[in-house]
């Protein structure tokens, strides 16, 4: 790991003294009005698959490093999948058998991890699937879940936060029948558009600053939406929808429209939710997505935000850029606009998870960088779940602070958030929640399929820097009867 723990108990004290100072030392950084959406917002491409003749939908991706340009100051050094920053955006049906062939042209260890995908451990792009530098990893599943933004990135023990924040990470966009027999816009960079949101700092001369000393991990001042500083959309059509992912290392953010007008929440991680919902505004942590439709009238122009905490996030106290305000996306509608659909009445159902059917329960507590009062072990298994079974985890967070908790494999629902109902944002499938400070989560989830004992998943904090330092434990998914395994070794080389 990189950090120590002295320089933790430095970032201990300095919260101490933030959260009895009332947020001293970090300032507020406010962009409204400031941002010229001079720069038309980067679409990235859509992965192109071959069909082979096994009938796998195969794809292509390659890790390499690369040069962009965000900022006058200067050139930036990134890393990208198949380009300088970010990656492509992959497709595939449910149902479809995808293999993708990964190639690590960096000069350090990887791997891809495919957040909030259904698969085989093994195929799972975890710390256990390093990528040596020029070596190539080809992972092979089934995609079986419901239609959803889900997306990919590295997750190298102790260097995630590194990886992601120079620009490792793209966009994974999952469709099925019931979701393309909605009137919902669905043409990829058109009417449905990915919005990656990552928020950076520049030295003097354009280099991405990305250490932090402080407990929530860095902070940036400058945004970037899919790679673009000051992006500006041209919306041809009356509704666009938006799949907005917080891939951010620690800012929270709350995305609300300038004027003030309703997004209509269609989607959480996992899939659709059963109706839209209007929210003002729609929070995410980093990790987390949302599908929202916005409707735009003929040549106007409204702008995406973040807006500091909005109702109820004084909870959240003024961590995690809680204060801060950002203009994040200008969206400019033509003078003439096609129509693309409808704000449905209703969606898809989604199955509710009952835990008077959960046969187990774990509890999992939060505090500093530690679950259950542990920091993650590569070659120690914290939890062995039996296949088929449906479990409820209690997560606790005992701090002041937000985390954001973060399960491999599944999706779950809540069945309650910080102690309450979960209100209808939180009522859909997710794979990552906030977690507000000194709050408890009641999470139900299925462990329908693929038993490995000898490798396992991931839970974890998605504050990047709090992963990095170890706030993760491990599961595997077991027959029953059977036990866990040992993890082999030779798959933690690259540990420090
Ligand atoms: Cu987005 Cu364990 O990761
Ligand atoms: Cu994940
Ligand atoms: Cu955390």
């Amino acid at each position: 790991m990189f950090r120590t723990r002295a320089a933790l108990a430095v970032g201990l004290l300095a919260l101490t003294a933030s959260l009895a100072g009332c947020s001293a030392g970090s300032p507020t950084v406010d962009t409204i009005g400031d941002v010229d959406f001079d720069t038309p917002l980067a679409i990235p491409p859509l992965a192109q698959p071959v069909e082979d003749a096994a009938g796998r939908t195969r794809f292509d991706l390659t890790a390499q490093p690369g040069t962009s340009h965000f900022t006058a100051a200067g050139a930036t050094r990134t890393l990208g999948f198949d380009g300088a920053y970010l990656g492509p955006t992959l497709v595939a049906d449910r149902g479809d058998t995808v293999r993708i062939d990964v190639h690590n042209r960096l000069d350090e260890s990887t791997t891809v991890h495919w957040h909030g995908m259904h698969l085989p451990a093994a195929m799972d792009g975890g710390p256990h699937q390093r990528i040596a530098p020029g070596g190539d990893w080809s992972p092979e599943w089934t995609v079986d879940q419901p239609a959803t933004t889900l997306w990919y990135h590295p997750h190298p023990h102790g260097e995630t936060a590194g990886q992601v924040g120079r620009g490792l990470a793209g966009m994974f966009i999952v469709r099925d029948p019931l979701e393309a027999a909605l009137a919902l816009p669905r043409t990829y960079g058109v009417d449905d558009i990915p919005v990656i949101v990552q928020d950076a700092r520049f030295d003097d001369v354009g280099r991405l600053l990305r250490e932090s000393r402080d407990f929530v991990g860095p902070l940036g001042d400058t945004l970037l939406v899919n790679g673009t500083v000051g992006p500006r959309l041209e919306v041809t059509t009356d509704v666009v929808r938006l799949r907005l992912l917080n891939a951010s290392a620690a800012r929270i953010y709350d995305f609300a429209l300038s004027d003030g007008r309703e997004l209509a929440l269609i989607g959480t991680d996992g899939g659709l939710l059963e109706r839209p919902v209007g929210l003002p505004s729609v929070r995410l942590s980093p990790g987390e997505r949302a599908e929202v439709l916005v409707r735009m009238a003929a040549g106007e122009t409204v702008r995406l935000q973040s807006r500091g905490p909005g109702a109820g996030g004084t909870a959240l106290g003024s961590a995690n850029g809680l204060r801060d305000r950002f203009d994040v996306l200008e969206l400019a509608a033509s003078d003439s606009l096609l129509s693309a659909g409808t704000v449905p009445g209703s969606l898809v159902s989604v199955e509710r998870l009952d835990d008077l059917d959960a046969s187990a329960e774990r509890r999992f507590v939060l505090d500093g960088t530690q679950i259950n009062q542990q920091h993650m072990d590569p070659g120690r298994i914290d939890e062995v779940v039996t296949v088929g079974v449906t479990e409820v985890w209690d997560v606790r967070n005992t701090m002041a602070l937000p985390h954001s908790f973060h399960v491999h494999d599944v999706q779950f629902q809540l069945i309650t958030a910080a102690g309450e109902q979960p209100p209808p944002e939180l009522s859909g499938w997710k794979d990552t929640v906030l977690l507000a400070p000194n709050s408890e989560y009641r999470l139900i989830m299925r462990f329908a399929d693929y038993t490995d004992p000898d490798t396992p998943y991931m839970y974890h904090c998605h504050l990047l820097q709090h992963e990095d330092d170890g706030m993760m434990g491990q599961f595997v998914v077991v027959a029953p009867g059977q036990r866990a395994g040992t993890i082999e070794p030779g798959e933690n080389h690259d540990q420090h």
